[in-house]
């Protein structure tokens, strides 16, 4: 991790450690009412604007699409004071003071590191759309191990730590249904399948644009079988819910079956990425692989990497039926099947 000095953004944790070294059941316990408290904070802001206590504090970013308000600032304060007065010696990195630095590099190195997002889905925030949350992520050795996500307007709390299961408000296990088996993957995947995406801050007008290319994607994931010469996707559903946050913890769920995006940053996704995994989900990366085309039935598929702003990621699925496709097998289906239909995204960053 870079030091502290070299960047105003980030804290770098001064030891590394591995997880085993770690108390996880108390830093997830912490984790987790950290998460509420700051959420009920995002709540009572809310919630005092419905009562019509005036004005939500909006600045903009990069762009008009990308904001900061108010609350984004406060509970990113509140969660990394109790965070460095908890746990001093951890690493800290937080959406908005990160957003103030200069560097877009990647900071996570091996030390235990918080990766904080204090409100994701902040456009829905602004409109008062309840698919906005915290998301706190707990990583070591670069590896997400605790992730908790809290939607206070939906009252649902997403929640994971390695080894001790993934919950919906702290006793539903996740994927929701299991009930006798945990459901496979469709045969004929992508369809019927809910495909999850995001159309991101990237909205510049060019040919080979990420907007353009993500556009073309839920376009061909959408058109029926025959349609776009053989690779119409016909899913069951597009759905974009403005919260990379969110859309993981569905996924996870078992509500959305595949998350495909590009643009969005470790905060986003790194509570995710535990509660996901910890489900039984795969994450692996948003592009086809370049070395081939079309054809990716003998390409590996690897773990995204956390900063890698490419994102894909497959719902937790049971085995087939026949016992034929284990359930790893039939999530790196689904990925090469996404790839086929999906255009290259462009989301470089230094360090990654
Ligand atoms: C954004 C949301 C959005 C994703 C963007 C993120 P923010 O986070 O997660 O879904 O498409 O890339 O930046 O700005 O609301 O915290």
């Amino acid at each position: 991790m870079a030091s502290a000095s070299q960047t105003s953004s980030a804290t770098a944790a001064s030891t590394s450690a591995s997880s085993s070294d770690l108390d996880l059941d108390s830093i997830y316990a912490f984790a987790v009412q950290l998460t509420k408290d700051a959420g009920q904070r995002l709540l009572d802001g809310a919630k005092a604007r419905m009562a019509g206590g005036g004005v939500i504090d909006t600045l903009e970013k990069d762009s008009s699409v990308d904001l900061v308000t108010q609350a984004d600032e406060d509970v990113e304060a509140f969660v990394k004071k109790e965070i460095t007065a908890r746990y001093p010696t951890h690493g800290f990195l937080g959406e908005e003071s990160y957003s103030k630095g200069a560097s877009r590099d990647y900071l996570v190195g091996g030390g235990p590191t918080w990766i904080v997002d204090p409100l994701d889905g902040t456009v829905n925030y602004t409109h008062l759309f309840a698919m906005y949350c915290v998301s706190i992520g707990f990583v070591v050795d670069g590896k997400p191990v605790i992730g908790v996500i809290y939607a206070p307007m939906l009252n649902q709390l997403f929640s994971a730590c390695k080894g001790k299961g993934a919950f919906l408000n702290e006793s539903i296990p996740l994927p929701l249904q299991q009930n006798p088996v945990v459901p496979p993957l469709p045969a004929n995947a992508p369809s019927g399948c809910i495909f999850s995406c995001e159309w991101g801050k990237d909205r510049r007008d060019f040919a080979g644009g990420n907007l353009s290319r993500k556009v073309e994607s839920f376009v061909t994931m959408a058109t029926e079988r025959q349609g776009k010469n053989g690779l119409g996707g016909m899913v069951h559903g597009v759905r974009s819910l403005g919260s990379a946050a969110m859309d993981l913890a569905y996924t996870a769920a078992g509500s959305f079956d595949i998350w495909w995006e590009g643009g969005c940053w470790e905060w986003d996704v790194a509570a995710g990425f535990a509660i996901l995994e910890e489900a039984g989900g795969l994450v692996t990366t948003a592009n086809p692989p370049e070395s081939k085309v079309g054809d990716y039935s003998d390409v590996a598929v690897e773990d995204a990497h956390l900063g890698g702003r490419l994102y894909l990621a497959i719902r937790p699925a049971g085995a087939s039926a026949d016992g034929a496709e284990t359930a790893r097998q039939a999530q790196e289906r689904v990925a090469r099947e996404v790839w086929k239909r999906v255009a290259s995204l462009d989301y470089t960053r230094p360090g990654v």
